[in-house]
């Protein structure tokens, strides 16, 4: 028997989805963008991030876990959410250590994205300069922990996708970082190029060896359009 359609309404628009849907899943298909950083299609929510905060029936929630109810009420393109994501971002941007002019994911990156959609131009906060570490010891591919920003893609789409297990977090609070599953090198890991968790991060934390600049800057992804375009494309079609 067809699952009737659950309705109910983002910034005032009324959209249809599917019983099970998150908020974040039928707001994708119906061309309404929220923000995201953690959220990746075909991984396994976390809501880690918390930039996809909305309203919902005047209460705060992550978009990417909550499921849509019939009749609730979202909010998203809001001043005040849009503050709430700046900070996070701002804050993200001071924690690590992102030198976006020498990055080579610079233009494909969804941090330096998300921060001009919402107009950040300067930092908002001292920066940290904490001390990190390069982990370039894998012939293809290596870890630069400067500019991690702990969304976790990587530790799902190895445990999930890839059946790896490869990367897992440890220690707490400032001292929380990304680990792999070796005694201490990434190439002591049975990780390869082709594994997903080689493909998802949303920084240059994870990078692919002898490809950074295939794409001058310039070309890339977010120097033609900004983040979000291809969900919001989808309302015009
Ligand atoms: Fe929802 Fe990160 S995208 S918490």
């Amino acid at each position: 028997m067809e699952q009737k359609a659950i309705t109910f309404t983002i910034d005032g628009v009324e959209i249809k989805g599917s019983p099970g849907q998150t908020i974040m899943q039928a707001a994708d298909e119906a061309g309404v963008y929220i923000p995201r950083l953690c959220y990746l299609k075909d991984l396994t929510p976390h809501g880690s991030c918390r930039i996809c905060t909305v309203m919902v029936n005047g209460r705060s929630q992550a978009a990417c876990t909550q499921p849509i109810t019939e009749g609730m009420v979202v909010e998203n393109n809001t001043d005040a959410l849009d503050e709430h994501r700046r900070n996070i971002v701002d804050m993200l941007f001071v924690e690590g250590n992102h030198y976006c002019m020498f990055c080579e994911k610079s233009g494909n990156c969804e941090l330096q994205a998300m921060a001009y959609r919402l107009g950040i131009c300067a930092p908002k906060y001292p920066y940290l300069f904490p001390q990190s570490n390069v982990d370039a010891s894998h012939p293809d591919i290596l870890i630069d922990r400067n500019r991690c920003i702990l969304c976790g893609r990587c530790v799902i789409a190895s445990r999930d996708v890839d059946g790896k297990n490869v990367f897992e977090f440890v220690g707490r609070g400032p001292e929380k970082r990304i680990a792999v599953n070796a005694e201490a090198k990434l190439s002591d890991t049975d990780i390869d190029v082709t594994d997903k968790a080689a493909q998802v991060c949303p920084v240059g934390a994870i990078i692919k060896k002898r490809v950074g600049f295939a794409v001058p800057i310039g070309e890339r992804l977010y120097d033609k359009e900004p983040i979000g375009s291809d969900i919001e494309s989808k309302k015009n079609k």
